[in-house]
């Protein structure tokens, strides 16, 4: 779906959560969100906080995984995605923090396996994501799920792409700086999502759209992936959209 700006799209998008929150409360249930971080959300955020604050939505039934975390990371690092969740959407919102998972960049490295797994776990046992929200990065990678990643992947430690690192490049003052791995959801788990939204913006996002949607469907480009599922919708601006 292409909408004429990214702000016109990341309302829908925003109003697509609540939908689901509020059709959830109705029913006594929890919402399971799948949420993402980078540029990319930040307006769909904005938008939910908007809602909560004017509309008085609550945010009480939602429960969070995010899809990655930089590691190493500090949870009280700047560039962490603890810090980034917070300051774009939890400290705005009336939800319980005991609701919200964000992968571990703390942990002893012999310890990333049995969480990733606890990861995993608490998401199936929740009974699944009803909703993944992603943005797409310059190599493909979706979470954090760079190319190489295969389709059935779970939650694992990865090492980042070069191209990451160096589009990350900004937040950490330098490449140098950038840790070379993360911690990501596989693609596997991204697929178990009842409805998956990617959403790009900009010029700068045209090629890799390109590829994604349109391209062979192959580990190197992993969000080609997602043209496997019935259940994937790619919002984006006309820039984005550009090459389609
Ligand atoms: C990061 C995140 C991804 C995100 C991508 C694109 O690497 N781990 O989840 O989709 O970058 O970022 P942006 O939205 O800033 O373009």
């Amino acid at each position: 779906t292409v909408y004429a700006n990214q702000d016109i799209a990341s309302k829908k998008v925003a109003r697509r959560i609540t939908d689901l929150i509020v059709s959830k409360q109705l029913k006594g249930e929890n919402a399971i969100l799948g949420l993402a971080t980078g540029v990319t959300p930040i307006g769909v955020y904005r938008e939910l906080v908007r809602i909560h604050k004017e509309e008085g939505i609550s945010f009480k039934n939602v429960i969070t995984f995010n899809l990655d975390e930089y590691f190493p990371m500090k949870p009280t690092s700047p560039q962490s995605y603890v810090i980034f969740m917070k300051e774009n959407l939890f400290n705005h919102i009336d939800i319980n923090m005991d609701n919200v998972h964000i992968p571990d960049g703390t942990l002893p490295i012999e310890e990333i396996h049995d969480f990733c797994l606890s990861y995993e776990r608490k998401i199936t046992e929740l009974g699944g994501l009803d909703l993944q929200i992603l943005g797409i990065g310059r190599t493909g990678h979706i979470g954090f799920n760079e190319p190489g990643s295969a389709p059935n992947s779970g939650t694992r430690l990865v090492t980042l792409d070069d191209l990451t690192r160096r589009d990350a490049s900004r937040d950490f003052g330098g490449k140098e700086n950038v840790p070379t791995k993360a911690i990501t959801m596989g693609i596997g788990t991204i697929f178990k999502a009842r409805e998956i939204i990617l959403m790009a913006w900009n010029q700068k996002k045209a090629s890799i759209i390109k590829k994604a949607v349109e391209g062979e469907i192959s580990a190197e480009v992993p969000a080609t992936y997602l043209q496997l599922s019935e259940n994937v919708e790619f919002i984006m601006d006309q820039d984005a959209a550009s090459e389609l």
